[in-house]
């Protein structure tokens, strides 16, 4: 019951968000901040892993993470909201519809410019140039993560979310290098939430105990 009353505040809350970020784009703008519409697709995210856990839970129970597998798993975990959130930042200053060039952006490994707002946190939210090679960078760091692991914990969930990781960075770059269809991008998006799902997953996967019969709902 506390699961399912928080499951629904944060779908409440995800309601407000939701106004907040369409109220951005009402007065001086025609597009929505990329800041409100970041966090609501983070939210958006939080919720929709939340809801899984929660569906998970049934059945069995969870111990405490103890061995550097079930910490890598959680990281990944992490680093997939990470880099869902960041992917919202790349659609919502359409930073994807430059820099259409893979595995280089501009010619350059690392393109200059990547610094050019003052102050320097700013390039890593609304710098396109900046905000696109995070994503792509941290899809990078994420590739080779998942492989690693997936080696490491030798398990189907393991093998499920670095096979989702891995097609999920060939849809990026797809989307990119065509100029974001919005087909391509619909199915980035949609594969962003899969990915989610499989880390969640394998988290689960990792440290559920099966519930005794009697206690199953
Ligand atoms: C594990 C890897 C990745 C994940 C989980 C991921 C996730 C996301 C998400 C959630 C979005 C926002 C979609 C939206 O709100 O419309 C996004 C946008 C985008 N991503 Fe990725 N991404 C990954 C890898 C990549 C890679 C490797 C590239 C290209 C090199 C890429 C290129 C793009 C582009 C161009 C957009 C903007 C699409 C638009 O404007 O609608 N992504 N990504």
């Amino acid at each position: 019951m506390p699961r399912l009353i928080l499951l629904l505040l944060l779908g409440a809350a995800q309601g407000a968000l939701g106004w907040y970020m369409v109220a951005s784009g009402l007065t001086e703008r025609v597009d929505v901040s990329q800041y409100r519409l970041a966090a609501h697709l983070t939210l958006a995210s939080v919720i929709f892993a939340f809801t899984a856990w929660t569906i998970f839970c049934l059945g069995s129970r969870h111990r405490t993470p103890s061995s550097a597998g079930d910490l890598m798993a959680i990281l990944l975990l992490v680093l997939v909201f990470a880099q869902i959130a960041m992917g919202g930042f790349v659609a919502g200053i359409d930073a994807g519809m430059g820099y259409n060039t893979w595995p280089k952006m501009d010619g350059q490994w690392i393109p200059n410019g990547l610094d050019a707002m003052q102050p320097a946190w700013r390039n890593l939210f609304e710098n396109a140039l900046t905000v696109q090679f995070v994503h792509r960078g941290l899809a990078y760091v994420l590739a080779i993560l998942v492989l690693v692991h997936a080696w490491n914990a030798f398990s189907l969930s393991g093998f499920v979310l670095a096979y989702g990781v891995w097609l999920q960075a060939a849809i990026g770059v797809l989307t990119l290098v065509l100029h974001v269809p919005l087909a391509l991008a619909l199915a980035h998006q949609a594969a962003a939430m899969l990915v989610l799902l499989a880390a969640v997953w394998h988290v689960h996967r990792r440290l559920a105990r099966p519930l005794p019969v009697q206690d199953r709902p």
